[in-house]
């Protein structure tokens, strides 16, 4: 199967509250259809991009007052054809785990999907934003703190019966792991040093040969650059910076631009923009 991605499309996208402080409901509210115009120009062009780089895309439709929905990296985890619908931290976003836990189903009964869990009450887990699996490690590594409670990771593991590994994220700015890390196809581990705490930097550098970590500048970060996806020789990311563009050349790596400037106003890129469906950890 090749890769999978579930999108959602951003008719009902805005911004209009802020629980990051990336997020502008000020410059969203100046002009509303200008900036919904460029959302959906974008959409467009990452769902394009992930095409071109030989992913399949599933999309499906939001819906009204849920306009971060538009994140489907949030609604969950799936791997080994198992979702585990997520919980969210902030009231703006609970809603969407209804719709969310119904796309899920839907899945599940066109074939796609075995099985869909949930959470145990109480307990906060922001999906795939907080659990990004490491295909040549066999494990996956979670974010907690800020969003995804401390609990969330040995919850995780024992859903999929995988390794994981714990990772503290130390500030508000990076409260999701795929803001702050991201691994690619070959091993290499891209991450943004100042988002982790000493404890996670030191299991990060643990487990990740020096010459396989990539570190990112702080324009990097603050690009959403980390936030990318990458299939095979390809990372398709939010408009990197032309330095950006040649040290992944260097590794042999090609970067597909996306302008993802309206969703970068919610705080979210392209890795967030996407949930891959068809993981699998054996
Ligand atoms: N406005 C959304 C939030 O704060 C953005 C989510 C971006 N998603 C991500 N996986 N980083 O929850």
């Amino acid at each position: 199967m090749n890769p999978t991605y579930l999108l959602v499309a951003p008719t009902h996208y805005e911004v209009s509250y802020a629980i990051n402080p990336w997020m502008r409901p000020g410059t969203w509210s100046e002009d509303p259809a200008a900036h919904l115009a460029e959302a959906n120009a974008s959409f467009r062009a990452l769902q394009a991009a992930l095409q071109a780089a030989g992913g399949t895309v599933r999309v499906i439709d939001g819906a009204p007052g849920l306009p971060d929905m538009v994140f489907p990296a949030n609604a969950g985890i799936v791997l080994d054809r198992i979702a585990l619908v997520a919980a969210f931290r902030f009231p703006q976003r609970q809603g969407e785990e209804k719709p969310f836990h119904a796309a899920f189903e839907a899945l599940r009964a066109e074939g796609l999907l075995d099985r869909v869990v949930t959470l145990p009450p109480g307990m906060f887990q922001e999906g795939a934003g907080d659990c990004i699996w490491d295909r040549t490690r066999r494990l996956a590594w979670t974010g907690y703190g800020p969003r995804s409670s401390p609990e969330a990771p040995g919850l995780i593991a024992e859903t999929f019966g995988i390794d994981i590994v714990r990772l503290e994220l130390a500030t508000e700015q990076f409260y999701h792991l795929d803001t702050c890390f991201c691994v690619l196809p070959r091993g290499e581990v891209f991450f943004y040093p100042r988002a982790f705490t000493a404890d996670g930097l030191a299991e990060i550098r643990a487990r990740v040969p020096a010459e396989l970590l990539i570190e990112a500048e702080d324009d990097d970060a603050a690009r959403f650059c980390v936030n990318a996806v990458a299939l095979e020789s390809r990372i398709v990311m939010a408009q990197p910076t032309e330095r950006l563009i040649g040290r992944f050349a260097e590794r042999g790596y090609a970067v597909t631009p996306v302008d993802l400037s309206s969703f970068i106003l919610s705080g979210g890129g392209a890795y967030c923009m996407t949930l891959r469906l068809d993981l699998a950890t054996r």
